[in-house]
């Protein structure tokens, strides 16, 4: 290559590998695998040591990601947040063990313990007394999401041990099962927000929001694999993570101490398929020179300490052809781009299409019709394409664009400013949207019409026979019997399914009725503190926003439901069909033992949700108010009270109940007995 080649494709690297950095740290939405990445990296490393010319100082290479976001403040950390030298193969892991020798001539013992895949995290503790907890950063200072670590309950707020230094740092990953992370993006999906791609994404994304208490919903974990500090216990990493463990952390259980190399290449091969049986992804091992001494000697470069190395299992790849790409339309009018591809056998089953997520990820991957694609299944379900292989491109191939129309119904499609989805705005007439909320009314956490499913839909759809939830319920055996794939006695089923549908309860009709932004939890929020459709209908945004969990976003999505006329007119024939859409039996009216009170209620509790306490409040008689006032009788306060109200409460003199104090005095004590 020519020197000024050779600038350009160094300048290119960079700036892509800054872009790749930025959508991994800050957005949460990578779009290359660690492997892909690791590639970029070491390409650039290879070439700035070819060519120490072109070098900068800023070089990512240098440098490791950052997550920094405005929202938080930021503080330095005490000692540096490293990151760590990757390798794939065991040749270069002998060559790590090599260059460890050749600086320590006494033996070394080696630590191994599993490479979590989350969001790292350093927490300070002083007398035994968590004080502050940062995200890595830029690895020099990271932002205070102290708040919302301490929503974490499996993070000791004070340690209890004699045996601590009076100050140290902890450091670890925090994570979110794999079962969480299902069940988060479920409700994601169904409140139409995009779903995290991976647990990582989801942990990391949680660790950012700006509301503890939602934080504390979202089960995440933290386990610990560093402690730092003047005063250590040991001399060594794995008694002191022993230790880290004893005073109530939790921290790998699979850490091993290795005596040599070969050891060590055990343990690797051992949880190459091991760990995929635990409840959070790991994407390698982590080697560590176990004495404190000897790390001190090996030291750490700009960017990583010279006794530890990652060695990253692959995720398993495989090359195969770009077909051609279909453009899908969800129930929402999101188009999703999708590759058909040659057949391909990837970790046991045969891949055909793959994912390419939206218009932003073709251009990236510089995508052209014919080439022949990288596909990975990493943790994700759905198989994506991670890289072109552009040295076999077909010449004159065509670039593959996103397309201008919807497919489905030829509306101009449109795309929002600091979106990265296109959509269709033709929510009234485009048959897949249309199709797509009545398979969410009928699915089996909405109505649960047993029977019905998409091919059904789709059916009765093309037959015309429905084009809107309420034609459901006008259904009649005699309209099903003539179509292929009935019989008398399916026929009689799903209508029968549908009949039954009319019971269910209010709050799960309320959720499939597909609003934008209301999800399952969301629907039932409503349905406590609007206890008929028609009361919801006649709410405004600002009532709305005074609900709990009820955001400005989700109340206009709704006012804007309620305010379309053909919206309307199906909840109409809803109610004559006999839906329950309003609240039947009312709340038992319990003694008005908190009459006259004015309550703010604030914080994060264990026995009963936010809601449920507000709920018990005007069940017996007293009034929630959002803000503290001189008005205010008292604060209900659970953990993490927001600093404001505590302060203004102080000011003001008034008094904070506890959650347990406050069962008791509604009567409701056996809860705090039975929990200790
Ligand atoms: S030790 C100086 N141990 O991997 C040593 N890191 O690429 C610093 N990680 O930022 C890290 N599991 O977020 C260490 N058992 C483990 C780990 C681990 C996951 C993460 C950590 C770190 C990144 C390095």
């Amino acid at each position: 290559m020519k020197k000024d080649g050779i600038k350009d494709r160094i300048e290119k690297l960079r700036k892509e590998i800054e872009e790749h950095n930025y959508r991994y740290y800050v957005l949460n939405q990578p779009i290359i695998s660690d492997f892909e990445f690791d590639l970029l990296i070491n390409e650039l490393a290879a070439l700035e040591k070819q060519y120490p010319e072109f070098k900068t100082s800023d070089s990512p290479v240098e440098k490791v990601g950052s997550d920094i976001s405005r929202e938080f403040q930021q503080f330095p950390h005490k000692y540096p947040m490293l990151s760590l030298g990757n390798t794939y193969s065991e040749e270069e892991l002998r060559d790590f063990d090599r260059r460890v020798k050749k600086s320590i001539e006494k033996p070394v013992d080696y630590v191994c313990e599993l490479k979590y895949d989350g969001a790292s995290i350093s927490i300070s503790y002083k007398n035994g007394i968590l004080e502050r907890a940062l995200t890595r950063g830029d690895g020099t200072a990271g932002d205070d999401v102290t708040a919302n670590i301490k929503s974490i309950k499996t993070i000791p707020l004070r340690i209890e041990s004699v045996d601590i230094p009076d100050e140290f740092l902890v450091r670890g990953e925090v994570l979110m099962p794999r079962d969480v992370f299902y069940e988060l993006n479920d409700e994601r999906i169904a409140n139409n927000l995009p779903p995290f791609a991976n647990p990582r994404n989801a942990a990391s994304g949680t660790l950012k929001l700006l509301d503890p208490e939602i934080v504390a919903t979202r089960k995440l974990e933290c386990l610990f694999y560093f402690l730092l500090g003047e005063n250590l216990p040991f001399d060594n990493h794995f008694q002191n993570m022993k230790k880290v463990a004893s005073w109530g952390f939790k921290t790998d259980v699979s850490m091993r101490l290795c005596k040599n190399i070969e050891e060590v290449l055990d343990f690797i091969r051992e949880w190459e398929t091991a760990r995929k049986k635990l409840v959070y992804d790991t994407d390698g091992v982590v080697i560590k020179v176990n004495s404190i001494g000897q790390q001190s000697v090996l030291g750490t470069t700009a960017k990583s300490p010279r006794w530890a190395i990652a060695y990253k299992y692959k995720a398993e790849q495989a090359l195969t052809r770009l077909i051609s790409v279909s453009f899908q339309v969800g129930r929402t009018g999101t188009v999703t781009p999708v590759a058909n591809l040659e057949p391909v056998l990837l970790a046991g089953t045969t891949v055909k299409r793959a994912s390419l997520h939206n218009a932003d990820q073709i251009e990236l991957l510089d995508l052209h019709y014919g080439d022949l694609v990288y596909v990975e299944k990493g943790g994700e379900i759905i198989p994506k394409i991670v890289g072109v292989d552009t040295s076999s491109r077909r010449p004159g191939s065509k670039p593959v664009t996103f397309i201008a129309h919807c497919p489905e119904c030829g509306t101009p499609l449109q795309r929002n400013e600091g979106e990265a989805n296109h959509y269709c705005p033709n929510y009234l007439h485009c048959p897949p949207q249309l199709k797509g909320r009545i398979e969410h009314f009928i699915s089996r956490k909405a109505m649960n019409i047993e029977g019905l499913g998409e091919e059904t839909v789709d059916l009765l759809f093309s037959k015309n026979l429905i084009r809107n939830v309420a034609d459901l319920y006008d259904l009649k055996t005699e309209q099903l019997l003539p179509l292929e794939r009935f019989a008398e006695k399916s026929a009689s089923n799903i209508i029968g399914s549908i009949e039954k549908s009319r019971n269910t309860p209010y709050h799960k009709v309320l959720y499939a009725l597909g609003i934008r932004h209301v999800g399952e939890t969301v629907a039932k929020t409503l349905a406590r503190r609007f206890r008929s459709v028609d009361d919801l209908i006649n709410a405004t945004v600002e009532e709305l926003t005074t609900v709990d969990e009820i955001g400005p976003k989700i109340a206009s999505s709704i006012v804007a439901y309620f305010n379309d006329k053909e919206n309307i007119t199906i909840i109409d024939r809803l109610k004559k069909a006999g839906l329950k859409l309003s609240e039947e039996k009312e709340p038992e009216n319990k003694e008005p033992l908190l009459t006259g009170k004015n309550i703010v209620v604030s914080g994060v509790f264990r026995h009963h949700s936010r809601e449920e306490y507000k709920e018990m409040i005007e069940r017996f008689g007293g009034k929630n108010s959002s803000s503290v006032s001189g008005n205010t009788s008292f604060i209900l306060a659970g953990d993490n009270m927001g600093p404001s109200k505590k302060e203004t409460a102080l000011k003001l003199g008034i008094p904070l109940v506890s959650e347990d104090e406050f069962l008791k005095m509604i009567g409701e004590e056996n809860h705090t007995n039975n929990m200790m």
